[in-house]
């Protein structure tokens, strides 16, 4: 096989708070993917990709960049002393610095590829470390969350000190709304910005994570009243620690008053994609029409 993809994923509950430790929730979204192909080119080692148009030898690849470490690393596991004649393709659907996780998507992707290619066979524990290590480049202190999702592609309750564990709940009983509000926003920049303040937000970090502990029973049991009220709760407290922003608040007031039970950003913040969880089909897809009309782009993937 000489191809092999990577999905993205959501946090329902958690986000920053599971920097410091708190537990997160956080479910893949299998059809939005991230695909590494690579191809022989019997000359030097490329790298191509369709989305940002990237046309590169690997050796003009940015040094100190996700994806030239990532190649460098690849390369030192399969010991080899160049990398091979090949080019590596890249495409994506997972919309870049939007809180869907498309960096570790990038490197899994990737990873798997070479590990089938060349035959590295690298189990999904050291496809996890080796993106985890990629993820700091992207992220500064990552927490781990979005390697650990998109790796073993399982909705999981997530925490970097206890470990993490399959989320007992059926998502397909949710209507769940993934939107682009359109505004890119880098995650290494909202997450440096907390930790310069955790002194003062620490207690609402600790509120996050106690608000995320009590939304797996809610989700367990598919009581979406409950789910929605608790995602209300976590974005006043993310609005508190200051990774929302004016425009997010403003495109979430529009669900809110289509009279939907819960709305969040999702992600690192100050724009990326939000969720909002709407009560029924008929609502979601009013919902839905709602922010298309605003042009926006709707992921509607959770909905029965
Ligand atoms: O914006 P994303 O998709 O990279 O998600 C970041 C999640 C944070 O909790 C803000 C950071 C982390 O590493 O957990």
């Amino acid at each position: 096989m000489n191809k092999a993809s990577a999905c993205a994923k959501t946090i329902l509950f958690g986000e920053h708070a599971v920097v410091y430790g708190e537990s997160a929730i956080a479910i893949p979204l299998s059809n939005l993917r991230t695909t590494a192909e690579i191809i022989p080119n019997g000359e030097e080692f490329r790298v191509v990709s369709e989305n940002t148009g990237m046309d590169l030898p690997y050796r003009e690849l940015e040094p100190g960049s996700g994806i030239r470490e990532l190649l460098t690393k690849l390369k030192d596991i399969a010991a080899f002393n160049e990398l091979p004649s090949d080019t590596l393709h890249i495409r994506s659907k997972i919309p870049i610095a939007s809180g869907l996780g498309s960096g570790a998507a990038l490197s899994i992707a990737i990873i798997r590829a070479f590990s089938s290619y060349y035959n590295l066979q690298l189990t999904n524990e050291k496809i996890n470390e080796i993106a985890f290590e990629i993820e700091k480049i992207y992220h500064g202190s990552p927490s781990g969350i979005d390697n650990t999702t998109l790796t073993y592609e399982q909705p999981l309750i997530f925490s970097k000190t206890k470990g993490s564990t399959i989320l007992p709940a059926d998502m397909s009983k949710f209507h769940l709304l993934v939107i682009d509000s359109g505004i890119r926003s880098k995650t290494i920049d909202v997450v440096s910005d907390v930790r310069k303040n955790y002194d003062k937000y620490k207690t609402y970090i600790h509120e996050i994570g106690e608000l995320t502990v009590s939304a797996i029973p809610a989700l367990e049991s598919g009581d979406s009243s409950l789910v929605g009220f608790l995602m209300n709760e976590n974005q006043r407290l993310l609005q508190k620690i200051n990774v929302s922003c004016v425009e997010l608040d403003e495109l979430l007031r529009a669900a809110q008053n289509a009279g939907v039970p819960g709305c969040k950003l999702t992600g690192a913040g100050r724009g990326g994609n939000f969720l909002v969880l709407a009560e029924d089909k008929t609502q979601a897809l009013r919902v839905k029409k709602i922010y298309n009309e605003l042009g926006l782009r709707v992921y509607y993937d959770h909905s029965a």
